[in-house]
């Protein structure tokens, strides 16, 4: 593809080795071969193909395989459709860096990441002065006013040799609990860090310069756990009752390596100068993570095993960086409010500001977070993977080639569609599929419940392998359309964010009124359209100026965490702060649910704006 040649370990599918690469597909089943994302197309060449799963009798006859399940047989020559390659918005990615960096210099002018560096200048042994090595290393700190440093026996191990390679003219690095890692012969002008998002559904890795700041690189991929299950539920029990923990820590840290391995190689970057890592995720992630069996975030009465996490060396996380350096992971609240979430709220800034705000991160779980700078409250509700790509006929991720905005005319019914890269779409993501539910509802073509209507006269209504469904396109290749089961699939997800944030609120005494910002996350954060998603009763019917968009603020929080002392200590912060309820003993928690299940509610007064435009 484009020229590439990636080589292959005998028996390893074309996706393993392409991945190994830094070629990353869309693989919403994490290599089931059950999702038929993963479709490339084979030139030249043969290959053993285990099975076809979704592919058509046409695309299999134009030599379209799934890469999960295909092996090389020897030499071959692929196509990769733009539809199959997972690309991370790297504009999006380096713009919000840079704000992101520009607020850390205003709170905080000197980075503070969590490891430091200093040059020592040591005396040389002699005959006369029969000083040991640790003694004189801690003389030469001491001169430096620095007094409470602690030695690992590795760091021990291996300092008389760094001492004497440096003639006594050293780099130490350490971390800001004043633990020795390591010695080098110059402090080099870079040092690195991670940022990490382990999502449910995708796992992002930032490859950041802690000496400025700077974002080097990026990577998004699939979490390889999805071949476990696609929520955290099956996969806790997987963990517990299938014995697969370490399956699906060595899943989650395999997927984090092999994101780094290219970057470190695009950037001529060696391992040892990464010497720190920030890890956020939801509570069942870092977990996982860590290898900490998560049976008891599933049974009542719904216990982490850690919300604050001791700094573990990079060693122990196996993750292939500097293995001395400290990995800093995003505190948690509750079982289903992890760092993930305290990580949004550190980026959103709304725990300074007085003013009540609202958080919603929209991803495979909905987690939301309501309060200021004196108080706050989370929750979180389980909305399955829809908005992310997965779990939708034609789902796919907000890249190239994605639907993201519809407009139905009223009278013909007639599509027109707004694809992301100005080309040919090749499937819709999340915004795209609120756009659809939202025009075909206004246009009269599916009812409250979300029901297509078979009355209508037009063939953009048919019967297709699941049931009814709406063709949003005609390909050459194939079809795109949006199922009935995927309507119903959508709003499930909405009813279970507005009855989450209905209920919090009334936890609280509060009404929606009193509210004065909006803040989204999410991967779709940046393209949603507000006025679809009040429309579908996704978003609470408030004034647009209230919402901000704000992306992945997962990643975000983790970023800022790198490079700030002040940052990590204030996610400690507001992981204290948050008040955190579980909504799945809540009583109200199901009727909410129940009611919101129409579109957009069974109580249209709840949604001024869309009963004026629907005259209820
Ligand atoms: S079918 Fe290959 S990843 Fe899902």
């Amino acid at each position: 593809m484009n020229g590439k040649t990636v080589s292959a370990d005998p028996g390893k599918t074309l996706y393993e080795a392409l991945k190994a690469s830094g070629v990353y597909l869309v693989a919403s089943c994490g290599g089931k071969g059950v999702c038929g994302k993963c479709r490339v197309r084979l030139l030249e060449g043969s290959a053993k193909v285990e099975a076809t799963g979704k592919l058509l009798k046409k695309e299999i006859e134009e030599k379209f395989v799934l890469a999960c399940k295909t092996v090389p047989e020897g030499d071959l020559l692929i196509e990769v459709p733009e539809e199959s390659k997972l690309i991370i918005g790297d504009k999006i990615a380096v713009s919000k860096t840079k704000d992101l960096l520009q607020y850390l210099q205003s709170v905080e002018p000197e980075l503070t990441p969590a490891v430091r560096r200093i040059v020592l200048k040591l005396d040389p042994p002699s005959i006369q002065d029969n000083t040991g090595d640790l003694e004189r290393l801690k003389a030469a700190l001491d001169a430096q006013d620095i007094r409470d440093m602690d030695f690992s026996h590795p760091f021990i191990l291996a300092m008389s040799m760094a001492l004497r390679g440096a003639a006594w003219d050293v780099c130490l690095s350490y971390t800001e609990k004043h633990e020795a890692i390591g010695l080098s012969a110059v402090c080099k002008a870079h040092h690195y860090g991670l940022a990490v998002d382990i999502g449910t559904t995708t796992v992002v890795v930032y490859l950041v310069n802690c000496a400025d700041g700077t974002l080097v690189d990026s990577g998004i991929t699939y979490n390889s756990q999805m071949r476990y299950g696609d929520d955290v539920i099956t996969r806790i029990v997987y963990a517990t009752e299938g014995g697969g923990l370490q399956a699906l820590r060595d899943a989650i840290v395999h997927d984090i390596n092999d994101l780094l391995a290219p970057m470190i190689e695009r950037n001529g970057i060696d391992r040892e100068d990464i010497d720190s890592a920030v890890v956020s995720g939801n509570t069942t992630m870092s977990q996982l993570f860590w290898g900490l069996d998560p049976a008891s975030i599933r049974e009542e009465p719904y216990i982490p095993t850690v919300n604050y996490y001791p700094v573990w060396r990079a060693g122990t996380s196996h993750l292939k960086i500097n293995s001395q350096g400290p990995v800093y992971t995003m505190p948690s609240v509750g079982s289903y409010v992890g760092g993930d979430i305290v990580a949004g709220v550190l980026a959103s800034k709304m725990y300074k500001n007085p003013e009540v705000a609202l958080f919603m991160d929209i991803g495979t779980n909905g987690e939301i977070a309501v309060g200021n700078s004196d108080w706050m409250m989370t929750a979180a509700c389980s909305m399955g993977p829809c908005f992310e790509g997965s779990g939708i006929r034609h789902g796919m991720r907000a890249t190239e080639g994605a639907i993201e905005s519809i407009r139905i005319d009223p009278s013909s019914f007639e599509p027109s569609l707004g694809v992301i890269g100005d080309t040919p779409p090749s499937g819709i993501c999340g915004s795209g599929m609120i756009d659809a539910i939202s025009e075909l509802f206004v246009a009269g073509v599916i009812d409250q419940k979300g029901k297509l209507r078979s009355d209508l006269s037009t063939d953009r209504i048919r019967t297709g392998d699941e049931g009814p469904e709406f063709v949003l396109h005609r390909g050459e290749r194939k079809d795109i359309v949006l199922a009935e089961v995927d309507i119903e699939n959508v709003i499930r997800a909405k009813a279970a964010l507005y009855a989450g944030v209905s209920v919090l609120l009334k936890e609280v005494g509060l009404t929606l009124e009193v509210v004065e910002r909006i803040y989204i996350a999410g991967g779709f954060g940046n393209y949603l359209n507000v006025d679809k998603a009040i429309m579908i009763g996704m978003l609470p019917d408030l004034p647009k100026e209230k919402f901000s968009f704000i992306g992945n603020t997962s990643i975000a929080g983790a970023y800022l965490c790198l490079l700030s002392a002040q940052m990590r200590q204030e996610a400690e912060e507001i992981a204290r702060k948050m008040t955190y309820m579980e909504l799945s003993v809540s009583r109200g928690f199901m009727d909410e649910y129940m009611s919101a299940l129409f579109l957009p509610h069974t109580d249209f007064s709840l949604f001024p704006t869309v009963q004026a435009l629907y005259g209820k």
